[in-house]
């Protein structure tokens, strides 16, 4: 039996702000979301604000340890409650001075008691989903949401297995990638290797041999393996005493971000930020023990930055212009049934996601 031709998304969900608004909705305040990393609340009433889905939060960690995220506006008359990063006693607006338990509950505000029915104990900042997932949070704007062991079957016992260690480490550094495309550019080439052989130099000759490089959907996450060459050629020590030192795997959380260990369990991360229909800010998060100084971690991101990200922000800038082409008729995908480095059936499971999120378009 012949199988259909699948052909890559239409133009327009790449390149129409009318869909990007969809998606801010229907995607970004629907899926799980990186929102900073447990080192970043080392003490009680420690917070950190973010923007998800053009919405500001914050998190801040509980007298009882808890990371709670709450919408960053005071439930009396809308003000925005903290900025930056600090820490706190408790979160007083600057608008009135009404005051909240790092729980997010009502404890104070200059004169409510004048009002005979005012109830304090109904008032609470409004809270959003957060997870704690090996040491990084994640929080999601939907009440609803299925906790993310759910959405990523497996990936946190098995990214166990790879960085035992994680409890200790920390970001040492993030190199922020601004590119000039739809963030659905930028994930879509990251989750695909079929160009990896003519624009990546040093993918066929290093560590990973293409032949057995493969990405496979594993619930809402793509799951990328390979075997790896001898290792005699690294350029650094992986001899962590750690188990799976000699591999490199990544796992890709759909929609925006990605855990990758290197050989010596060295970890890495990628996560984006859509900052409007045609830009997107790609963030590389790089671990140390306890973030602390480590020239192998600085040089591998140094290196990362010249090469590998140098190429692809060249490819996905190129495809968004040529998305904006009346001359561009989205072609087949090529989808190989063996699966394997050469075929694309991991951008037909990343577009067919896309598609539902904003199916009217
Ligand atoms: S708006 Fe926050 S105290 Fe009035
Ligand atoms: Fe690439």
């Amino acid at each position: 039996m012949t199988r259909p031709l699948i052909h890559s998304l239409e133009a327009r969900y790449y390149t129409d702000p009318e869909i990007y608004k969809k998606e801010k909705e229907g995607l970004f305040a629907k899926t799980w979301q990186y929102a900073g990393h447990i080192s970043q609340l080392k003490d009680i009433g420690s917070y950190f604000t973010f923007e998800i889905a053009g919405e500001s939060l914050f998190c801040i960690k509980g007298r009882d340890g808890i990371v709670r995220t709450f919408y960053n506006v005071c439930q009396h008359r809308a003000h925005q409650l903290l900025k930056g990063e600090g820490q706190t006693r408790v979160v007083v607006c600057p608008y009135h001075a009404w005051t909240y338990e790092l729980t997010g509950h009502l404890r104070s505000g200059p004169n409510i008691n004048a009002v005979q029915s005012f109830d304090k104990s109904k008032i609470c900042l409004s809270e959003v989903s957060t997870e704690v997932f090996l040491g990084l949070i994640f929080v999601n704007l939907d009440p609803e949401a299925d906790p993310m062991d759910q959405w990523f079957p497996n990936v946190r016992s098995e990214l166990q297995g790879f960085i035992p260690h994680w409890e200790h480490l920390a970001p040492l550094e993030w190199v922020e990638i601004p590119e000039n495309c739809n963030w659905k550019v930028s994930v879509e080439n990251y989750s695909e290797c079929y160009h990896c052989s003519l624009n990546h130099p040093t993918f066929s000759t290093g560590v990973i041999r293409p032949e057995t490089y493969d990405i496979q959907p594993q619930g809402y996450c793509l799951r990328h393996t390979t075997e790896c060459n001898s290792l005699d050629q690294m350029s650094y020590d992986i001899n962590s005493g750690f188990a799976n030192n000699d591999k490199y795997s990544s796992w890709f959380l759909w929609p925006m971000f990605s855990f990758q260990v290197y050989p010596g369990n060295l970890l890495n991360t990628y996560h984006w930020r859509a900052m409007g229909h045609d830009q997107v800010v790609v963030y590389r998060g790089w671990f140390s023990r306890d973030g602390a100084e480590n020239e192998t971690v600085r040089k591998i991101a140094i290196q990362d930055r010249q090469t590998t990200v140098e190429e692809d922000i060249r490819l996905v800038e190129s495809v968004q212009r040529g998305l904006r082409s009346r001359g561009y008729v989205p072609g087949p995908l090529v989808i190989d049934p063996k699966c394997g480095v050469s075929s694309e059936h991991s951008i037909q499971a990343l577009q067919g996601w896309m598609r539902a999120a904003v199916p009217e378009a």
